[in-house]
């Protein structure tokens, strides 16, 4: 059997979970494991003990181990594009965690090593591969959303512990927040409404428009939690709270974006698509108060049963991965989208997420903070396809094409 051979860079919670899942594939082989932390790349080794691969503290020593064909990414958000690039210039394809950019100008590096080198860079959006999202991209591929019109997503997570503890627990969270104003995690709720979209196969996203809301929610966490920490009770938290941008798409339609993480809520990709002839949102009635279980309560004219609809419009993603009862974190999607970039590269197809997507979803963070310190102003989101969105064939694949 011809195995994927893989470096991987990156070894925190999600690097780990990720290296679960690759190791029990019998067509992965994983020949080196890296974090700066010691610890961390020695965890890895111990998750990937069965292919007993180099660990290192060093990632250029993964990258020029030549039987390596991929190299996979699972570093916090400020080295996902510089190791992207120095991997890809060495010769390797990428698989990448989600995060946005720092600069629009490392968006345009991205794409463009990507096409010097003729090296792939898939991001890892998993929740492109979420039941309810593929579930509503296949409804709207048949046809039964009429024309898609409007759509919202968000990442509303309450990660007040995660961030405020950055510094002890080695997070990097912390540091985005203190320093940036941003829409800083886009990829979740944009991936999937872009592929529903079209976005780089005939559509693309134009312009945006951010606002941020004022930040209070990290600093009175501060307060509570960490009473004695006088420097970050009196730092400023550039972030706000509440970042809400508005995307316009070359064919027409809107797309809102929320990013809510700072303050209590239940988590939430606020998941809505609106066409002419039918709607799905994610989100019913919630009612929160600190120290209470979250409540909801069911609308009447919704009491019917959601769940049959789910398997009566599965997508066929889904169809195969629900009767071949695979595992694989977060209910399947780190498994499907993981299957997606190993099986691409073994058959040597176009991967579902390219480079292009890839940039186009990241540059959003940049672009939302222009535009927040600029007042709002409306800022152009580039094509970075020069154009090839308009008339794309090279997407066609397989079972795991979201093209
Ligand atoms: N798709 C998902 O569902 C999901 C879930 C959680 C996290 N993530 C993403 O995964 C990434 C990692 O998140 P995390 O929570 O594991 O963060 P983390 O901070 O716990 O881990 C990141 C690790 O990367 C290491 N690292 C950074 N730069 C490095 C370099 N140059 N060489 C070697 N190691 C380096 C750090 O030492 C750290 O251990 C982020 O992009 C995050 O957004 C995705």
């Amino acid at each position: 059997m011809d195995k994927l051979k893989l470096g991987i860079i990156g070894l925190g919670g999600r690097g780990q979970s990720m290296t679960h899942v690759l190791a029990r594939m019998k067509d992965v082989e994983i020949l080196a494991v890296c974090d700066e932390y010691k610890d961390r790349a020695e965890k890895g080794g111990k998750i990937a003990r069965r292919d007993n691969p180099l660990i290192t503290t060093d990632y250029h020593k993964v990258i020029e181990i030549a039987e390596i064909q991929a190299i996979m990414i699972f570093t916090s958000w400020e080295s996902h594009i510089p190791l992207a690039i120095e991997a890809m210039k060495a010769g390797k394809d990428v698989g990448m965690e989600v995060g946005g950019a720092y600069a629009l100008q490392d968006c345009f590096d991205l794409v463009k090593t990507a096409e010097e080198t003729g090296k792939q860079c898939m991001m890892l959006e998993n929740c492109c591969y979420d039941r309810f999202e593929l579930m509503v991209k296949n409804l709207v591929d048949q046809g039964k959303f009429g024309t898609v019109v409007h759509c919202e997503g968000g990442y509303c997570h309450d990660l007040r512990g995660e961030i405020a503890f950055g510094d002890k627990n080695r997070h990097y969270r912390l540091r985005n927040y203190l320093k940036r104003n941003c829409e800083n995690y886009p990829t979740h709720e944009l991936g999937p409404i872009a592929k529903i979209l079209k976005i780089n196969d005939g559509n693309r996203m134009v312009s945006l428009t951010s606002t941020a809301s004022k930040s209070c929610g990290l600093h009175e966490y501060f307060t509570l939690k960490r009473p004695n920490d006088k420097e970050l009770i009196d730092a400023e938290v550039k972030q706000g709270d509440v970042v809400t941008t508005t995307i316009k798409c070359e064919n027409g339609e809107t797309i809102v974006l929320t990013l809510n993480t700072t303050l209590p809520g239940v988590y939430s990709r606020k998941f809505t698509v609106n066409g002419t002839k039918g709607m799905y949102r994610e989100d019913g009635d919630v009612f929160i108060l600190e120290g209470e279980k979250p409540r909801g309560f069911i609308r009447r004219e919704m009491k019917m049963k959601g769940k049959n609809h789910v398997r009566r419009y599965e997508h066929p993603i889904w169809v195969k991965y629900r009767r071949e009862r695979k595992k694989g974190g977060h209910g399947g999607i780190d498994y499907l989208v993981l299957r997606a970039f190993v099986t691409g590269l073994l058959e040597n197809r176009y991967l579902p997420i390219d480079v292009y997507d890839t940039a186009a979803w990241m540059c959003i963070t940049p672009l939302s903070e222009i535009s927040i310190a600029n007042g709002s102003q409306p800022v152009e989101i580039p094509d970075f396809t020069h154009g090839m969105y308009k008339n794309r064939t090279e997407r066609n694949g397989g079972m795991y094409d979201l093209s």
